[in-house]
């Protein structure tokens, strides 16, 4: 079944939704307080002296805004912003075609930028530094190199993977920042200020029970709110009251923590091990899941909220955890026997 709280598949509907409820300028923009303080600085320094702004750098789970933050440095920028993944870019001329199709002051986005082959990379490493890009033309002996001026453009990487991204491009970035998972009391305001957007005033406390089942992550909110909405609709209900929002949250099998079926199941396999430490390849084997999924997606809340410990020897699930399943830590050993 598709998660409800999935957070990296995102559909083309949920795209524009997103696009339509995206703030459009900083004060509109909820959270990553120290992020949004620095970023209005840097950006305000560069426009006074009339230069493009340095290379930015984006990391953390997926959702939690890598890509609303680019689009709104490009809107306080006046500048262009031309978006792209790392696996769309399989071919130099690919790279190329993109950084010369480039104006002054332009933004490139680039997603899942620790995706980008070797090859890739090198080419990208004179034009984010000196704004040159360096082709190769035939092979061997004869072969030479064409450089070419590109305008001063501002890469923005985004990455879930700051470890997976190579060491000379991560330095190439002036910048880097990593986004954290969001209050409740922030996760409420937005969602508060989308359901105006999409005419289904969502009250206080609908809001905030919304927000305590989002894992901290405006992309899970506002798909929630669109699900309960959904409910309030049927009963011809305009307000979105507590007691909907709760029962739609239980009808979707959002728990209290915002946990789903597989983090049920991921949980509850650590639990089984009775404080044994469990690798992440037999995790995902037994969840029949991908090692990628569990690590970017599943386990970041996770640890970040005190449910597990990653260890050198593996995961184990905490005292949080146990609680969470209503078992205590010293159920550890008569557990599952
Ligand atoms: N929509 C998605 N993320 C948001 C944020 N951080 N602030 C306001 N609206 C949002």
């Amino acid at each position: 079944m598709e998660r409800i709280v999935e957070v990296e598949k995102i559909s083309f509907d949920e795209e524009q939704d997103e696009i339509t409820l995206r703030p459009s300028c900083w004060d509109e923009y909820i959270g990553q307080k120290q992020i949004k303080k620095n970023l209005r600085v840097f950006i305000e320094a560069a426009k006074k002296r009339d230069e493009s702004l340095d290379h930015v750098l984006f990391f953390g789970p997926p959702g939690l805004g890598k890509t609303t933050l680019a689009n709104l440095i490009s809107t306080e920028m006046n500048t262009n912003i031309k978006t792209t993944a790392a696996p769309m870019i399989e071919k130099s001329g690919d790279l190329a075609a993109i950084l010369t199709n480039l104006d002054e002051g332009d933004i490139l986005f680039i997603d899942e930028i620790h995706r980008l082959s070797p090859a890739i990379e090198e080419i990208l490493y004179p034009a984010m530094e000196d704004f040159r890009l360096d082709i190769i033309i035939g092979s061997g002996p004869a072969a030479q190199t064409i450089k070419l001026d590109l305008p001063r453009f501002t890469l923005i990487g985004a990455t879930t993977r700051a470890g997976m991204i190579s060491s000379p491009l991560r330095d190439r970035f002036g910048m880097h920042f990593r986004l954290n998972f969001y209050s409740c009391d922030e996760l409420a305001e937005i969602i508060k200020r989308a359901s105006v957007k999409l005419n289904c005033i969502s009250g206080e406390e609908a809001s905030f029970e919304t927000s305590r089942r989002s894992r901290g992550t405006p992309r899970i909110a506002l798909r929630l709110l669109k699900r309960i909405r959904d409910y309030a609709e049927v009963e011809n209900e305009p307000k979105i009251v507590l007691e909907r929002a709760k029962y739609a949250l239980d009808e979707l099998g959002v728990d209290v923590e915002g946990f789903d079926e597989l983090d049920k199941r991921f949980l509850e396999l650590l639990i089984q091990a009775k404080g044994r430490p469990m690798g992440l390849g037999t995790i995902a084997a037994t969840l029949s899941e991908d090692e990628g999924t569990i690590e970017d997606v599943v386990e970041p809340y996770l640890i970040a909220n005190g449910y597990i410990e990653k260890t050198a020897r593996g995961r184990i699930a905490t005292n949080k955890s146990y609680e969470h399943f209503r078992l205590t830590p010293k159920d550890k050993s008569s557990l599952f026997d």
